[in-house]
């Protein structure tokens, strides 16, 4: 069984951009509820803990100073198989790849500058927004 609950993030390029009210609307309008949402900035050390996955890849310093460079938007999603149908919508990690009308294919530029983060599975999803929100944040 798939859960329904999936983690994204819009990241400095597509913010730097004006990308995000249009980016929002598309996540809606594809039936994507948002649960919670932040405008914030990761540090050098929240960027590697959320990328320590690749920190061995070559272009992990490269992302971490792409992902620190300017403010995130990360929000919380709600969609049935929402892992796999906001895959769908944001299209392949290289936008040269991205099918059409995908997240990505309108508003990334490169395979690093790719616009938006969506999780892989259910649990990284809920590990990924985790770190971004908790039950107790209220201001
Ligand atoms: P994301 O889906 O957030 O997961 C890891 C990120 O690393 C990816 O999006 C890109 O921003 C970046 N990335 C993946 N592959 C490469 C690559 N070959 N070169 C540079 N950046 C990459």
């Amino acid at each position: 069984m798939t859960g329904n609950t999936t983690f994204t993030m819009i990241k400095p390029d597509a913010f730097a951009a004006g990308s995000t009210g249009l980016i929002l609307n598309k996540i809606i309008e594809n039936g994507f509820k948002i649960k919670a949402l932040r405008l914030t900035a990761l540090s050098k050390e929240k960027a590697e803990a959320f990328y320590a996955v690749h920190s061995e890849r070559p272009f992990f310093n490269s992302l971490v100073e792409f992902m620190t460079s300017g403010p995130i938007v990360a929000a919380i999603l709600e969609k049935e198989n929402a892992v796999e149908n906001f895959r769908k919508l944001i299209g392949a990690t290289n936008p040269a790849d991205a099918a059409e009308g995908t997240i990505r294919k309108l508003y990334a530029t490169s395979i690093q500058y790719n616009a938006v983060h969506g999780s892989d599975s259910d649990e990284n999803a809920l590990i990924e927004g985790n770190f971004f929100f908790n039950q107790f944040d209220r201001h």
